[in-house]
Order: structure tokens, then sequence, then C-alpha cells
């Protein structure tokens, strides 16, 4: 199969995804957008209200801040693939629950496989926490790991991993633009 029916198959399986209670509250199932040949992938932790309502990640405040990050790099949503962690919105934006990860995040490892980016950019804690463990990378606090770069051994290769802050901190925390437009500096040195 190529890679674009590998995740239309994917895409389809996640519409009518019911292996958690999320297929209860959301409107839409948001799957992945962009590239199925990009280098970059991005990887958030939930979809929110906006994304819930159109299926598309990214698309409300924190998105309008990664579209300018991206920008800030020269790079736009066709050149990288933005997925999320769980594919569903929890009720309210709460944040995931265990059985929900275990759910959900097989249909993130499949995208990583049909993908095979070079680099992985984990946007904020759920995302960091999952990666870094799918890798057997050492977690510890964002603050202490964004911006820097971690090697793995892929099937596909050397896979960088790099954390980063989630794009919503600069909407609460407007200071918070600037170490962020610092880390994407370095991600778009990796690729
Ligand atoms: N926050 C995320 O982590 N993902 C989205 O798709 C939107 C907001």
């Amino acid at each position: 199969m190529s890679r674009e029916e590998e995740m239309k198959k994917l895409e389809e399986g996640i519409k009518e995804c019911r292996r958690c209670e999320l297929w209860k509250t959301r409107t839409k199932p948001v799957a992945g957008e962009g590239s199925l040949s990009a280098k970059l992938m991005l990887v958030g932790e939930a979809p929110g209200y906006y994304e819930d309502l159109k299926g598309i990640p990214f698309v409300g405040k924190a998105g309008k801040v990664l579209d300018e990050l991206l920008g800030s790099v020269g790079l736009g949503r066709s050149d990288v693939y933005i997925a999320n962690v769980l594919k569903c919105r929890p009720p309210g934006n709460r944040n995931p629950v265990t059985e929900e990860l275990k759910a959900c995040t097989p249909y993130l490892d499949a995208q990583i496989e049909i993908i095979e980016p070079a680099v992985i950019a984990t946007l904020g804690n759920f995302s960091l926490g999952y990666i870094f463990d799918k890798f057997g990378l050492k977690k510890d606090k964002i603050s202490k790991l964004h911006g820097k770069v971690f090697k793995v051994s892929t099937i596909a290769g050397i896979t960088k991993i790099i954390p980063l802050y989630h794009p919503a901190v600069a909407t609460y925390n407007p200071g918070m633009k600037g170490v962020l437009t610092d880390d994407f500096k370095v991600l778009a040195r990796c690729f």
C-alpha cells in the first residue's frame, strides 16, 4: 500500500473509533493534517473546541501561534505533518486520562510509521511524555528539555526528537513567544 492509502485507511478507522469514551462527546475526530512525505512531524496534545468542530488540528488560538512560529522559519502547514496524541477532544479540554492514552496512541504510532519523519517536535507536556517513553528517552521538566535535540534509532534510521513548549503558552504568557521562536530556529536547522 502507498503512504496515501495507508493514511486513508487509518483515518477511516479513526472516524469510526469507539476505543474509549470520547467518541460520545466528540463532534469530529481530528486525525492529522499535512504532507505525508514531511521531514518534520509536530505532535500536540488533543483537539480543542474549534478542532473538534472542524476536524482539523490547531485551528484555534494556539493554531494561530503555531502558524506564526512555522512562518518565522519559512515553513507552512503543507511542509509538515501535524498530529495529536489524542484524536478526540476531552470534554472541557481536560487532561487526557490513562485509558484514553492507551486506546488512542496506537494511531499516533501508526502515523509515525507511515510518515517516517526525520524530526518529531513535541508540543507540550503530554506529547513530550508519550514520545519520550515511546523512544526510551529520560523525561525531565519541559523547562529543562525544550529546544534540545535528542537522537533515537528507529527502523527508519536516526530520528531527532525536539521537545517544545505548547504554542498555547504564548496566548496566556506572551513572554514565552520569544522562547518558542528561538526553539523553532533550532528545529528548522535540524532537517
Ligand atoms: N492543542 C493541541 O494540542 N492540539 C490541537 O489540535 C489544538 C490545540
